[in-house]
C-alpha cells in the first residue's frame, strides 16, 4: 500500500490536507483490509466516498480497475474531485436514492450508521444488487455490542454529527451479527472481521460475495 503516493494527490489542498489524508490512510486498517481483497481489474464502486481516501489507495495499484465515487457532501466531493480528476469519477449524489452502477467490489466505509437501521437495510439491499457476479461489498461499522468502545464511537460519532462535520439524523449503531444478517439476506456469502487495530473504535469489517 503506497500511503505517500496516495495522499500526496492531497498535498495541493495545503499541508493540512496532506497531513490529514496520510495520517488516516495510515491510521485506520480498513483501507489495507479493503485493498487486499479487492480485484485487480473490474470496477470498484466506493458508496460515501468522503475525500476519496480508498479511491487513492486503489488508484495506486494501476489503472485497470475503473475508480467510481459517490457521497452526497458536495464539499468532500469537490476535495476528491481535485485529488482524483485524473482517475475516478465522481458525483454528489445520495446513495439512498442514486442510480448505482454496476461494479465489481462495491465499498461503503463508514456511512450506514448515519441513516436509521430500516435505512441501511434498504441502503445494503441496493448496495448488493449493484454487484455483478463473484462482486464483493465491503461494509465497514462500528457494533453496538462492543462495550466501551461502542459507547466511544457512539459518543464521537454523536459529536461529528452535533458539530456540522457529518450530515444525518443521528448515529444508528447495529450489534455485530446484524449487518451480517441483512448482507446474506440478499444472497451473500459474509465473513466477518475486526477492523479496529490501533484504534480505540469498535469497528468490523464485513466482506459479503455475491454468487
Ligand atoms: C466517516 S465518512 C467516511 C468517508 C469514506 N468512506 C472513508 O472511509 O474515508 C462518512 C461519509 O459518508 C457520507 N454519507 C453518509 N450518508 C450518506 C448518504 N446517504 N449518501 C451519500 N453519502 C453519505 C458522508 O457525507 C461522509 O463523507
Amino acid at each position: 500500500m503506497n500511503v505517500d503516493r496516495a495522499a500526496s494527490r492531497y498535498a495541493s489542498q495545503g499541508r493540512m490536507a496532506l497531513g490529514f489524508a496520510r495520517g488516516k490512510m495510515r491510521g485506520d486498517p480498513v483501507y489495507a483490509a479493503v485493498l487486499a481483497r479487492l480485484p485487480s481489474a473490474g470496477r470498484l464502486l466506493d458508496v460515501g466516498c468522503g475525500e476519496g481516501y480508498m479511491l487513492a489507495l486503489a488508484a495506486e495499484r494501476g489503472r485497470a480497475l475503473e475508480l467510481v465515487g459517490l457521497d452526497h457532501d458536495e464539499a468532500r466531493v469537490h476535495r476528491a474531485r481535485l485529488a482524483l480528476a485524473d482517475r475516478a469519477r465522481l458525483t454528489t449524489e445520495d446513495a439512498r436514492t442514486a442510480d448505482l452502477p454496476s461494479a465489481d467490489a462495491v465499498a461503503c466505509l463508514d456511512v450506514l450508521h448515519y441513516q436509521p437501521a430500516d435505512q441501511q437495510d434498504a441502503l445494503v439491499a441496493r448496495l448488493a444488487a449493484a454487484l455483478r457476479p463473484g462482486g464483493q461489498l465491503f461494509v465497514r461499522d462500528a457494533a453496538a455490542d462492543a462495550g466501551w468502545r461502542s459507547t466511544l464511537t457512539r459518543w464521537s460519532e454523536s459529536f461529528a454529527v452535533a458539530v456540522g462535520r457529518h450530515r444525518g439524523d443521528g448515529v444508528f449503531l447495529r450489534g455485530r451479527s446484524e449487518l451480517p444478517a441483512v448482507m446474506a439476506a440478499r444472497g451473500l456469502r459474509v465473513e466477518t472481521v475486526d477492523c479496529r487495530e490501533g484504534t480505540p473504535f469498535a469497528n468490523l469489517l464485513h466482506v459479503g460475495r455475491a454468487p
